[in-house]
């Protein structure tokens, strides 16, 4: 038999050496090139959005992939808690909630859910792909598209010890928020070398916001006045103030990431419109997942086919709940249905995060309902051809 004598320095130099090439070469293969190696591979996702903007839908994207657990708005714990009081106030609290999920860390629900814990008590968590399947319950195979309702019947557990294993078996996580009107309270998360956060803003044409916050408006009322941090206002006016500050929130994102944006910040940020959702949907869902690394997969491709094309069953009731109707129909009942007056008032608030976002506005009812003059600049035309507009730097 053959020996090797090799001396102990030379296995530990061999080691060593082994050990250094690993590190580049996962260096080198992980996009982008990334400060942080202690996440261990696992990718963190924020899907950054505002009330009635085509989240849930962009969320379900997310949540229906087989390598993403998902959780829909877990700051709404936080604002649901904490009533009478402003977004500002909550910010820290919402961005350390965030964090702890990010991390699988559920310990963070204790302050806001009265023990012992359920995991339906997680807001709209049987929408959570990953909450119906194994391990957190053994209704949907994990590459299958799940169920709400058999989820809701079958996969309720005590305790959220099932929740954290599922969130750790996944390589993504995924979270969907509307409760950020800023970057900046995220800085820490983008440095946190435990962390490989992506952000994707999704925005929406604020006229067709209002048409949809109007449709269901009880169900935001009591967000409504954490945005507008319980200011008291005359009813009729209220929509508009919301809208603006929504509106100034995305300017404000949108420029933190695009305009210098600091080093961390930097390919870590993506912005998209509704409009070019629905109008492009497979192109724009296999963009963003190319962005935080995951492929598509034919039950995904046919599945967002049939949302897409549904025919319509929306149940008026549900303001969260995804209907199947032609969504670009969807996307342009504003122009048919809001009045004229309304769409000026509109455009007057935003009119700044309209130029920035793309957005033209109209000038008559005539232009308004002709539905043949597109509305929506091209994509491209707006990474470029913007100049830096003086109210940005309205209050934070
Ligand atoms: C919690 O889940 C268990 C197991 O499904 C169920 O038996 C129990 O009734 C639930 N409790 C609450 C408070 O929902």
């Amino acid at each position: 038999m053959l020996r090797w004598r090799v001396s102990k320095p030379t296995v530990l130099s061999l080691l060593l050496i082994q050990a250094v090439t690993v590190v580049l070469l996962y260096g080198w293969y992980s996009r982008p090139p990334s400060q942080n190696s202690l996440s261990e591979g696992k990718v963190h996702v924020l899907l950054l959005s505002s009330w009635r903007s085509g989240s849930s839908f962009l969320g379900q994207v997310f949540n229906q992939h087989p390598d993403v657990f998902y959780l829909m708005e877990p700051a709404w714990h936080v604002w649901m808690s904490v009533k009478q009081t402003g977004a500002r106030s909550l910010r820290m609290a919402v961005r350390d909630m965030i964090r702890s999920v990010f991390q699988c860390d559920m310990s963070v629900m204790d302050a806001y859910i009265p023990q012992p814990c359920n995991v339906s008590k997680l807001f709209m968590w049987s929408h959570s792909r990953a909450l119906c399947s194994p391990p957190a319950c053994f209704l949907t195979a994990r590459d299958e598209i799940s169920n709400e309702q058999e989820c809701k019947k079958n996969c309720d557990t005590q305790g959220l010890k099932l929740a954290e294993a599922a969130c750790q078996s996944y390589s993504h996580v995924v979270l969907k928020e509307v409760r950020f009107f800023e970057l900046e309270s995220l800085f820490p998360l983008l440095r946190d070398p435990t962390l490989d956060l992506r952000i994707i803003h999704l925005v929406r044409d604020p006229r067709a916001v209002l048409r949809s916050r109007e449709k269901s408006f009880k169900a935001l009322v009591q967000d409504s006045a954490i945005v507008l941090e319980q200011a008291n206002l005359p009813e009729n006016e209220q929509p508009y103030q919301v809208l603006q500050e929504i509106c100034r929130s995305h300017m404000r994102i949108y420029e933190t990431a695009m305009i210098k944006p600091p080093d961390f910040l930097r390919g870590r940020y993506k912005m998209i419109r509704y409009e070019d959702l629905v109008r492009n949907t497979l192109a724009e869902i296999e963009a963003m997942y190319e962005f935080v690394g995951l492929d598509m997969t034919e039950t995904l491709q046919e599945w967002i086919y049939r949302i897409t094309h549904g025919r319509g069953k929306g149940k008026k009731s549900d303001a969260f709940k995804i209907t199947s109707r032609n969504a670009e129909d969807v996307s342009l009942a504003w122009r048919t249905t809001l009045s004229f007056e309304k769409v000026q008032h509109i455009q007057d608030v935003c009119k700044d995060a309209m130029t920035l976002l793309g957005y033209k506005t109209v000038e008559s009812e005539e232009e308004q309902k002709l539905l043949d003059v597109d509305l929506v600049k091209p994509n491209e035309q707006n990474q470029f051809s913007w100049l830096p507009s003086k109210s940005t730097t309205a209050k934070v």
